[in-house]
């Protein structure tokens, strides 16, 4: 039976990750901060889909302890999703330097430092695949949120030269890019329907992704063509904008 790891894995969207994959027969490792609270989803897993799911303690922003946190899993995931994040507020950052560091570290640092330890592994191994959620956010840096933007453009840059590196060792990198999703992330904002997707459907899109791999996935299609709009429009025109 094939093993995934799930990094972030009390996130709405990581639930529905886990729930996908273990209706495909996985076995899984939720990884998160706390993961007793997990215990719950552990069980509903093992019953309903007759697999067998471990909890696993990990800390995004503890970046000693990766080594060993992957060490530690028996056996080793075959297939390791990066959802852990962290909108955070950018008003608060711009003054705040602990909060800029939070969002900068999450979601690019932490992310970095454990896809290091599993991609390292990976490679001597000539085999895996790897899952990042880095965000549409990161295609052009808006006043409303550029750090957490700016922190998942890294993240798409690394999970790009990622796969360069690793198409050559048998290991498969695939990005996909959420636009918005109803997740507690954005319990506060009023979304338009028509644009945001379920957890359900990052599911779906990680799921394929892996599968048939795929490099670069929008959760919605259209998002592709949003951003390649929202990337048209001149730097002197769209400094003017309040995005
Ligand atoms: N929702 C959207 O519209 C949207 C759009 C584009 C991309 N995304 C991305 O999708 C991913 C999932 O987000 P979500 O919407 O499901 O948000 P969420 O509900 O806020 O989940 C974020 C998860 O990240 C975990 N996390 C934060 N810091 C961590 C750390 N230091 N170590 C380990 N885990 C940590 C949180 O753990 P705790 O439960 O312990 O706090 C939480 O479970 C994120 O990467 C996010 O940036 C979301």
């Amino acid at each position: 039976m094939p093993t995934v790891l799930i990094l972030g894995a009390a996130s709405d969207m990581a639930v529905a990750i886990a729930k996908k994959y273990a209706s495909k027969g996985f076995n899984v490792q939720l990884a998160a901060r706390n993961p007793s609270r997990l215990q719950a989803l552990q069980s509903d897993l093992n019953i309903r889909y007759n697999i067998n799911c471990t909890l696993h303690e990990f800390d995004a922003l503890n970046y000693e302890s990766h080594q060993a946190f992957f060490d530690r899993l028996a056996p080793k995931p075959d297939q390791t999703i990066c959802v852990f994040g962290y909108l955070g507020d950018n008003e608060t950052a711009r003054t705040n330097w602990s909060e800029s560091a939070k969002i900068i570290h999450t979601n690019y640092t932490g992310a970095v430092s454990i896809l290091n330890v599993v991609s390292n592994y990976y490679a001597s191994q000539k085999s895996g695949i790897i899952v990042g959620i880095s965000s549409v956010a990161g295609e052009r840096g808006r006043q409303s949120n550029y750090l957490y933007g700016s922190a998942k453009a890294g993240f798409t840059a690394y999970l790009s030269g990622l796969r360069n590196r690793m198409f050559h060792e048998n290991v498969h990198v695939a990005s996909i890019q959420p636009g918005f999703v109803y997740t507690a992330m954005t319990a506060n904002m009023k979304l338009p329907p028509l644009l945001t997707a379920k957890p359900e459907d990052v599911a779906n899109t990680v799921f394929k992704a892996a599968t048939k791999k795929k490099n670069t996935v929008y959760v919605k299609w259209f998002w592709r063509w949003i951003m390649l709009i929202i990337k048209s429009v001149p730097e002197f025109m769209f400094k003017k904008l309040k995005l």
